[in-house]
């Protein structure tokens, strides 16, 4: 009989895909199969985030609470970004665990498996060629890793000592993994990485130097498939020929992710983003004057050490200026191995706390106005996901959550779709065609 797994995914689209390794790896190589709960399973892993405090101080309640409940010979592991940072610290504060495996070394999860007490967390350890197993856990969009790690050396983020250097997987991989997705009936492609228009800046073997641009066009000669999207590009790389590939290719969505940070060019400087405000909002124009029907979502940390009343005030600018249709947004957190984690310049908590408050709530606004007018309007739908009550919901082209009443003969599809209802996060619809 199969082993149970148990596994939970925090954080970013990445750990999503490597959570989908994993379980290839282990249900091909070791016979497990996954189970909801965990109380029932023979291993029960966790894929951690540290991009900020707050999941890190969760990981060691949980593992708690997992240890206390879980079958008496089941094994515990630790596995992401957490597990890359603190390494066998985890192991001395809770020793009930059983192995650590860093996010760059998830293609040893059925090597770690074997060896009590294994701590695998090499930074610079090199996947980018290794032929994970086939599991995806939707049959309708793959997720696909473009590249791993990160070069960049934002002055607040733990992710390049988590991830290490950056590597791109070739091409030929990348478009053999979209191929095989496609034939198996998927119409969709999600590529992942930390920085992914940097694409192509070095490949671990000998490899043909493709761009991120020649990528996309590459993927998009797929017969069958119909929508590319990517997380994240990075503003700075942003250059013309890539945002005129994104606007003219037609197998590209019209949703781009641009991690804002700051609206403060001095903060942006002191983040080392390699961009100023000037230089974003002339990005965002440009997409906005080749592509009008784009929709745009970024990230924001609100104060940043050193962020003035000023510096503030132009974030909120840049973001009335751009009007997104999607803010994520965090109070900055200091985070170990990162150089912010030495700047003594903080801000007050309370002003924090309101800052992000009201960037939040401008944010809401400028969300609520821009789908007031989207009543009556049709949109080409891709549907994904059964929800409850006879609900089939999908996204629009540019990344708009709809949902039809409807059954699973919905799923996989692409049908219009006439907005009849809205809602902040979820808009309601009909099918028209
Ligand atoms: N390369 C990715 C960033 C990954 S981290 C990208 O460019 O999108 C995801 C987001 O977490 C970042 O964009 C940033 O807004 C936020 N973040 C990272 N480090 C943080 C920190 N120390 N405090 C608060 N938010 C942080
Ligand atoms: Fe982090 Fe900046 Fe890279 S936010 S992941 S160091 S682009």
């Amino acid at each position: 009989m199969a082993k149970k797994l148990f596994i939970e995914t925090l954080g970013c689209a990445m750990n999503s895909r490597d959570t989908e390794h994993m379980i290839a790896e282990l249900s091909e190589k070791e016979d497990y199969e996954v189970c909801e709960n965990f109380a029932e399973a023979d291993l029960i892993l966790i894929n951690t985030c540290s991009v900020r405090e707050r999941p890190v101080h969760k990981l060691f309640s949980e593992l708690g609470v997992f240890n206390k409940k879980k079958k008496a010979d089941a094994k515990i592991g630790v596995c992401g970004c957490t597990a890359s940072h603190l390494g066998d610290e985890i192991i001395k504060r809770a020793p009930y665990v059983s192995f650590v495996l860093g996010a760059r070394n998830v293609s040893k999860i059925t090597e770690v498996l074997h060896k009590d007490k294994a701590v695998e967390i090499d930074i610079n350890y090199d996947e980018s060629e290794f032929a994970f197993k086939d599991f995806r856990s939707s049959p309708y969009k793959a997720y696909i890793n473009i590249s791993i790690g990160c070069d960049k050396q934002c002055t607040f983020c733990i992710v390049p000592k988590t991830r290490g250097d950056e590597i791109s997987i070739p091409d030929n991989l990348i478009i053999a993994e979209a191929q095989k997705a496609v034939d198996a009936g998927a119409r969709e492609v999600f590529l992942l990485g930390q920085n992914v228009n940097n694409y192509g800046r070095r490949f671990s073997g000998d490899n043909e130097k493709v761009n991120f641009t020649e990528l996309l066009r590459r993927l998009s000669r797929i017969e069958g498939l119909e929508r590319i999207r990517f997380t994240s590009p990075h503003p700075f790389h942003m250059d013309d020929e890539f945002i005129e590939e994104f606007a003219s290719n037609p197998k590209i969505c019209k949703s781009m992710h641009m991690p804002l940070q700051s609206g403060s060019s001095q903060v942006l400087k002191e983040m080392k983003r390699g961009y100023t405000k000037e230089w974003f909002l002339n990005r965002v124009e440009k997409l906005r004057a080749e592509c009008p029907e784009v929709s745009i979502s970024t990230d924001i940390i609100v104060a940043f050490p050193g962020e003035s009343d000023e510096d503030f005030l132009d974030t909120l600018d840049v973001v009335k200026r751009v009007g997104f249709d999607q803010i994520f947004s965090f109070k900055y957190s200091p985070r170990p191995q990162t150089e912010a984690e030495h700047f003594t310049n903080t801000v007050d908590p309370d002003v924090a706390s309101a800052r992000l408050t009201e960037l939040q709530e401008l944010s809401t606004q400028i969300i609520d106005a821009k789908n007031a007018k989207l009543l009556g309007k049709v949109f080409r739908v891709y549907f994904e996901d059964l929800n409850q009550d006879y609900y089939v919901s999908g996204r629009s082209d540019n990344n708009i959550v709809i949902k039809v009443k409807g059954s699973d003969e919905l799923l996989g599809t692409f049908r219009d779709v006439k907005i009849t209802a809205i809602g902040r996060t979820i808009l309601t619809g009909e099918i028209v065609a």
